[in-house]
């Protein structure tokens, strides 16, 4: 029984997890804690026995008044990149103080309500984009002229058998929704977008899918970077995020001494951008039966300190709690004991450190996703950690293969979260050489992305799978049929959880939104004589 606690603990010891290596140390630093990788001095980790002192780590600095200032100045200079409203982040300073512990409830329900209140713009021009490509930028050869009137004819048909199967995945919708109220507000949401009218048919994807990049792709390489160099964090926001999770840790040690904090999403994921909101796991020791009861008790402690717009969302997929500090002007979501996503937020955050290239594409594509509307689940479309895993397989496709498969290689880090086993390649220090023989620029991905998913990705058979590195079929899966409101109708298969599959979220209306993006994104990348501005042009809501 001793070798099995002890075994038990050493695979504790590796579920370590920090977003800050330089900044914010572990005091002690456990044993065997991942060999001197990256997370070496990571600021939290499970690693602790349940009955040990509480997690000591030490914040460098105290320096709030002056960042505070720091933060004004950069919010003041930093010119938002195309696309992005440069509007500040969280609530900004309304202040729901005192309210009542059964005013902290709300639900996502209210938050979509108010939403789609608030969309009442019109569309942009998209259909004159695509009823006019920009000239071939450089080049204006036959086939890509052909292709451009492919493109006239082809917008609008149905693409018949991708449809025939996309119909098998909507069965039962008719008779299931019916008591479904919340999915009905969900839907018709979506139908609110004009978008999704023109989709290519199946033989213009097919023709399309062989056209060359253009030949001036590279002219587009230094404004990519430019704006991917514009969303990237600047240090200082790190430093206002170490302060708040250090104040918030100080707090929940007073109600539960053995809880921890851990980072998880994009500000620990090497995928957030400037002025993100950040994700908090609340880790306790216990087991909890009452879910909602802990974020009501966790809301009113962060409300009676001083803490701004304090909700509890008790009754969300995952629940939380949201607030804003008033001191670093950050707002950010507390989940309880997501042990899974600060494991997956790992597992992107070593992809990142092997390939500058996966970063900068990354970027991109989630700045695009924003811009243009496709990064709200709420809607029907997809969350950025789905886009994060597009982005990585697409780099595990490429020929030779900028990233590895690292679940597919072997496993230097073993960690069973909620029975579900985590194991994968994590040292990633050698793996800096990984894609050095494949030269392409971000350029040449972005727009390789874009033709994937808009002409090559086969959404009637094939899931993609971070996992094996590979294209798998829906058949292997038993994603074929709808299951309730999961339709599989573009399948993204979680790295860990792979019974999920991050794009159940899509329905009948919002992948024609989202193909019709991807379309208009390949046709920008290929045609528009400007496309590091007409992609990211912001699409607003009807
Ligand atoms: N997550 C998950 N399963 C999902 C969605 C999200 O496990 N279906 C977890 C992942 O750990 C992810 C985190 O929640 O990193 C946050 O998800 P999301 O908000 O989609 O991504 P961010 O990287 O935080 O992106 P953003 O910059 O848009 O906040
Ligand atoms: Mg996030």
């Amino acid at each position: 029984q001793q070798q099995q606690q002890q075994q038990q603990q050493q695979q504790q010891q590796k579920l370590v997890f920090g977003s800050f290596p330089s900044d914010i140390q572990i005091l002690q630093k456990p044993e065997g804690l991942l060999n001197g990788n990256l997370f070496e001095k990571s600021n939290l980790d499970l690693s602790k026995p349940a009955n040990s002192s509480p997690y000591a780590f030490q914040h460098q600095s105290e320096r709030g008044k002056q960042q505070q200032h720091h933060v004004g100045n950069y919010r003041e200079t930093l010119r938002p990149p195309p696309g992005f409203s440069g509007k500040p982040r969280g609530g900004g300073g309304s202040r729901d103080f005192g309210a009542r512990r059964n005013h902290l409830e709300h639900n996502v329900d209210k938050l979509r309500a108010e939403y789609s209140q608030l969309s009442n713009d019109t569309e942009m021009g998209l259909r004159g984009q695509f009823d006019h490509p920009g000239p071939p930028a450089g080049s204006g050869t036959d086939i890509k002229e052909s292709l451009i009137e492919l493109h006239r004819f082809g917008g609008g048909q149905v693409d018949e058998v991708g449809e025939r199967i996309i119909e098998s995945l909507l069965i039962e919708e008719e008779s299931e929704d019916k008591n479904d109220k919340k999915h009905h507000r969900h839907e018709k949401e979506s139908r609110l977008d004009n978008r999704g009218q023109r989709l290519l048919s199946q033989r213009v994807r097919m023709l399309k899918r062989q056209m060359e990049c253009r030949s001036d792709i590279h002219r587009l390489n230094a404004p990519l970077l430019a704006i991917y160099e514009s969303l990237n964090p600047p240090k200082e926001e790190k430093t206002k995020q170490q302060q708040l999770l250090a104040s918030l840790q100080k707090l929940v040690w007073k109600e539960w001494p053995q809880a921890k904090l851990f980072l998880y999403g994009s500000c620990a994921n090497g995928f957030g951008v400037s002025r993100s909101d950040i994700d908090i796991c609340l880790a306790l020791n216990e087991d909890i039966n009452n879910k909602s009861e802990i974020l009501l008790k966790l809301a009113d402690i962060l409300q009676s300190d001083n803490l701004q717009n304090v909700q509890a969302l008790t009754r969300a997929r995952v629940p939380i709690v949201k607030l804003m500090d008033p001191v670093t002007g950050i707002s950010c979501d507390i989940c309880i004991n997501n042990v899974l996503a600060v494991v997956n937020t790992k597992l992107l955050r070593d992809y990142a450190q092997i390939d500058a290239r996966l970063r900068q594409l990354a970027f991109i594509v989630k700045h695009w996703a924003k811009s243009r509307g496709v990064n709200e689940t709420y809607r029907g479309t997809l969350s950025s950690y789905a886009y994060v895993l597009m982005c990585i397989h697409f780099l595990q496709q490429r020929r030779p293969a900028i990233l590895p498969c690292l679940q597919g290689m072997e496993k230097t880090y073993n960690v069973t979260v909620d029975n579900i086993e985590c194991a994968y390649f994590d040292q990633i220090e050698k793996l800096h050489n990984f894609g050095s023989s494949n030269k392409e620029t971000v350029a040449q991905l972005v727009w390789g992305f874009f033709n994937y998913w808009a002409y090559g990705h086969d959404y009637a058979n094939s899931v993609i799978s971070v996992r094996t590195g590979s294209i798998i079929s829906k058949q292997e899966k038993d994603w074929t049929r709808r299951i309730g409101n999961d339709r599989h109708l573009i399948c993204i298969e979680d790295p860990f959880e792979t019974s999920h599959d991050l794009g159940r979220v899509v329905d009948k209306f919002s992948i024609r939104v989202l193909r019709e993006e991807f379309e208009r994104a390949a046709d920008i990348m290929q045609f528009d004589p400007n496309p590091c501005v007409k992609l990211f042009e912001p699409y607003v809501h009807s």
